[in-house]
This record gives structure tokens, C-alpha cells and sequence, in this order.
């Protein structure tokens, strides 16, 4: 049976990306954010999971105003990458996991969850910035595992609300625990924390609400759902509601998590820029 490992979660800015490009890793700006990744590329290095279900949110690349699933899971062979315009290398594409995608979706439709299933999807910053952060070189590099893309709508509202995320990854680790083979997963959540790119707040960033969610996360991400979508705008910023993802994470680890590293540092670009390593009980 397939078995989680734990759950993952960064910022997904593009300014990290061309940072990567660059490979600013020692300047003084990018350092204290990419000190945070050594830790957590050991951890996979020990476990070697097979598939990183990546739960991000799309930006405008895959999906567009005119058509927005809540939620979308990725059923291709390979995922490819695209010039969104912020001057990120484009990278090549990166393998799925077609028949791992096809029962998650089965399980979430049949826990009632309605799926957009994408039999092609590009995918974006989002996804591509963490696969990078976590496994340096991909997707050439030879340890990155195959992946499964997981977006939920945070760019056009009614978004889904924390607790439909929460109770969406619970559906999650209940599809993929179901999976009949021996494979290890881990689960990314990307994107937030806070910030807001637009608008009278551009720049906003909220470090006690940050700060509150890295801790509620691990301890009591029920009480997360207590918050509202309004007030989570308010408090994280337009673009903020990216927690969402961390939720949808969260649930798919179970109720008890060990943390075994985290990291924040603001700002990094316009964001408070969280990252987290929990492993899962045994
Ligand atoms: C930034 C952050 C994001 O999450 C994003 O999707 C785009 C830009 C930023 O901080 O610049
Ligand atoms: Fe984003």
C-alpha cells in the first residue's frame, strides 16, 4: 500500500526562480531564504519518495477567468512548463503519474468531491519553484519524483473556504492511502504566506497572522477553519488566500505531525515567505 511521508510546504515566487537562474544562493538578500531548503533536500534525500502530489495554486496559465475549476487534478504523462512573463527560464516538462492521478480522482469524486480532471495542463511559478527548491536541476534531477498537480482557485472569487480545503486533503489521504502500491509520497503545499501584489495594500504582509498560521498548522488546523474567506483576505492579503493550499496539505497528513524544520523570512519579493517540513506519524 502506498504510504505518506509528510508534507512540504513554500512560497512559490517567481523572483525565486530567476534567483535560481542566477544562482544567487550566497547573496545577501536570497540567503536567509535559501538556507531553509538544505535541511528538508537531506530529509528527501533519506526517504526518496516516489511522487510529490503538488498542490498549488495556477496563476493564469493553466486555467483562465473565462473557465476556473475549484478544484483540478492533473491525469497526464508529463506536465509542461510556459513563459508566463515574469522571465523565468522555461523549464522542460516534468513526468506525472497518470494511473496514481486517475485513482485520486475516482476516490475524491466518490468522497463527493467534484474534480476537474486535466488530461493536459501547464503548469506554472507555482508548481515549477518548489520542484526546483526541493530538488535542485529538475526536472533532471535524477531524485525528483513523479508528480501529481493538485490547483485550487485562489485567483477569481468564491474561492473555496479553509475548511473545504481542510476536509479536501482528509478526502486526499484517504484516496491516496487506498492506492494499492508500495510507493512513498510526499505532499507540497504552495504559495503565501501573506502578501498582496495589487491594489491600495500592495505590499502588505501580516507577520503575526503568519506567524500564527505556521504554528496552527502543526498543532490545531481546525481552528485555521474558523477563519473566513473575507477575514483571510483581510488578514493575509489578496494574494494570501495561497494558504489554502497548506490546508489541502495539512489534511492529507493526518491528524498528529511531527515539525521537523521550518523557516521565515520576509520579505522575500512582496511576500512573508514560510517554509515547512512535517513528518508524519508513524
Ligand atoms: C509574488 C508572490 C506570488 O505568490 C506570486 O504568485 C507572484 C508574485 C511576489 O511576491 O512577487
Ligand atoms: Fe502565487
Amino acid at each position: 500500500m502506498a504510504t505518506i511521508i509528510g508534507g512540504l510546504t513554500t512560497s512559490h515566487i517567481p523572483a525565486v526562480g530567476n534567483a535560481i537562474a542566477k544562482q544567487l544562493f550566497d547573496d545577501p538578500y536570497w540567503k536567509p531564504f535559501f538556507d531553509a531548503y538544505p535541511p528538508i533536500r537531506e530529509w528527501l534525500g533519506d526517504h526518496k519518495p516516489d511522487v510529490a502530489i503538488n498542490i498549488y495554486n495556477d496563476h493564469g496559465l493553466g486555467f483562465f477567468l473565462d473557465k476556473m475549476p475549484t478544484f483540478a487534478i492533473g491525469a497526464a504523462h508529463e506536465y509542461r512548463n510556459e513563459d508566463e512573463g515574469w522571465g523565468i527560464p522555461q523549464l522542460p516538462p516534468f513526468p506525472g503519474h497518470p494511473e496514481l492521478s486517475w485513482h485520486i480522482i475516482e476516490s475524491m469524486v466518490e468522497q463527493e468531491f467534484d474534480i476537474t480532471s486535466c488530461q493536459e495542463l501547464a503548469v506554472d511559478h507555482g508548481f515549477v519553484v518548489p520542484m526546483q527548491l526541493f530538488w535542485p536541476g529538475a526536472p533532471n534531477n535524477p531524485d525528483m519524483p513523479r508528480a501529481v498537480p493538485v490547483s485550487a482557485n485562489t485567483v477569481q472569487h468564491p474561492i473555496p473556504t479553509l475548511k473545504r480545503a481542510l476536509d479536501f486533503g482528509k478526502a486526499l489521504r484517504r484516496a491516496l492511502l487506498s492506492y494499492p502500491e508500495d510507493i512513498k509520497i510526499v505532499v507540497l503545499g504552495t504559495g503565501g504566506l501573506s502578501h498582496q501584489l495589487d491594489g491600495e495594500r500592495a505590499g502588505f504582509i501580516n507577520k503575526e497572522f503568519d506567524r500564527m498560521c505556521m504554528e496552527k498548522i502543526v498543532t490545531d488546523p481546525e481552528a485555521l477553519t474558523k477563519i473566513g474567506r473575507i477575514e483571510l483576505v483581510e488578514k493575509a492579503g489578496a494574494q494570501g488566500t495561497e494558504f489554502l493550499m497548506w490546508m489541502m496539505m495539512r489534511g492529507a497528513l493526518g491528524e498528529k505531525v511531527t515539525p521537523l524544520h521550518s523557516n521565515y523570512h520576509i520579505p522575500i519579493s512582496n511576500t512573508g515567505a514560510g517554509t515547512m517540513m512535517l513528518e508524519c506519524a508513524a
